[in-house]
């Protein structure tokens, strides 16, 4: 098992600031310049890019153009855009505007759940399966199970009661890509290394996906993913500049930034695919966006400031 860890030489970041990086941000990003954002970020090798939401305009009123920016940007080389959406409306809509990659999002908490999407988990799960056994062929769907390590209601959350929710979800359907979701910030290494590891013992070899999406809040984003990395996930969320934050999970801050990922990686050889010039501008520009609350350290390192 060590041995198999440490030949793995490649992580795939996926870029997550234009949908949980822009969604707290008051003022509107014009399309044109969000549409900017994502070539920058496919032009600096981020191909995997989850680019907004198709949830109630009135619940985040930020991401009400992702229908356009998916429309302008689909041409793009290499590029791989991922939508987040809370239910079935969110699936037609999605499927309407010519999406192909999902992320539908569920919270092991009641209480993240109603806060987030209004309705129970178990209500949540169900919607989910009937939209996964009408899901049309070619479209890749992905979960994120939100606070699956800390509630910002509930506080931390008991590994075994996670697990059996993933499972119910699962049994819908096994060969998805789960996002593991740090919410609020507040994981461990530890719990993240013990549940990274039990869920991969339980369902890799069965065609699901783990990856792991961390927030910074605490300043443990990245310790968190290097012990992910380290109980076997080759895939993290990230967001340039630090950028990021629930709207429905108060406290929380932004998500790990890609350019402190990005950077962790090449100090470990580990090869991720990403022009690191090329992202640390994209990060500068990110953090001066009216109203950002930018995070992240390589960003002022590399400044000199
Ligand atoms: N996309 C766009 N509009 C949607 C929608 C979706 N996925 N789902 C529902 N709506 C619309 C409905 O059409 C309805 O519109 P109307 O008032 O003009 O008729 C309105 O939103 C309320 O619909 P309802 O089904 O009663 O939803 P709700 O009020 O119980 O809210 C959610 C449920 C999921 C729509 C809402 O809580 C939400 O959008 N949450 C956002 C979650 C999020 O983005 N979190 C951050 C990322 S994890
Ligand atoms: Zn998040």
């Amino acid at each position: 098992m060590t041995k198999d860890l440490a030949a793995r030489r490649r992580a795939t970041l996926i870029e997550v600031a234009p949908r949980d990086g822009f969604q707290p941000i008051g003022p509107f990003i014009p399309t044109d310049d969000k549409v900017a954002f994502i070539e920058a970020a496919v032009a600096a090798g981020l191909r995997r890019i989850e680019i907004g939401s198709f949830v109630s305009p009135a619940a985040v009123p930020q991401l009400r153009d992702t229908a356009e920016v998916l429309e302008r940007t689909r041409a793009l080389d290499g590029y791989d855009p991922q939508i987040l959406v809370p239910n079935a409306r969110g699936v037609a809509l999605a499927l309407a505007a010519g999406s192909t990659h999902l992320v539908y999002v569920i919270s092991a908490s009641d209480a993240h759940n109603r806060n987030n999407v209004r309705r129970d988990t178990e209500v949540s799960i169900r919607e989910y399966g009937e939209v996964v056994r009408g899901l049309p062929e070619g479209v890749r769907l992905r979960l994120n199970l939100a606070t699956t390590f800390d509630c910002p209601f509930d506080g931390r959350m008991e590994p075994g009661f996670v697990l059996d929710r993933l499972a119910r979800m699962l049994d819908h359907r096994a060969d998805v890509e789960v996002g593991l979701c740090d919410t609020t910030g507040r994981a461990d290494p530890d719990h993240v290394a013990s549940l990274s590891a039990a869920c991969l013992r339980r369902w890799g070899g069965g065609g699901t996906r783990f990856v792991f999406h961390g927030h910074d809040t605490y300043g443990l984003g990245l310790a968190n993913v290097a012990a992910a990395w380290h109980a076997g996930i080759d895939g993290f969320d990230a967001a340039f500049g630090g950028l990021g934050g629930c709207p429905f999970a108060p406290g929380a801050t932004g998500n790990t930034a890609s350019e402190d990922v990005a950077w962790m990686f090449r100090r470990m050889g580990v090869e991720t695919g990403i022009d690191l010039d090329r992202l640390f501008a994209l990060a500068a520009r990110a953090a001066s966006l009216p109203g950002a609350q930018p995070g992240g350290r390589v960003r002022a390192a590399l400044s000199g400031a």
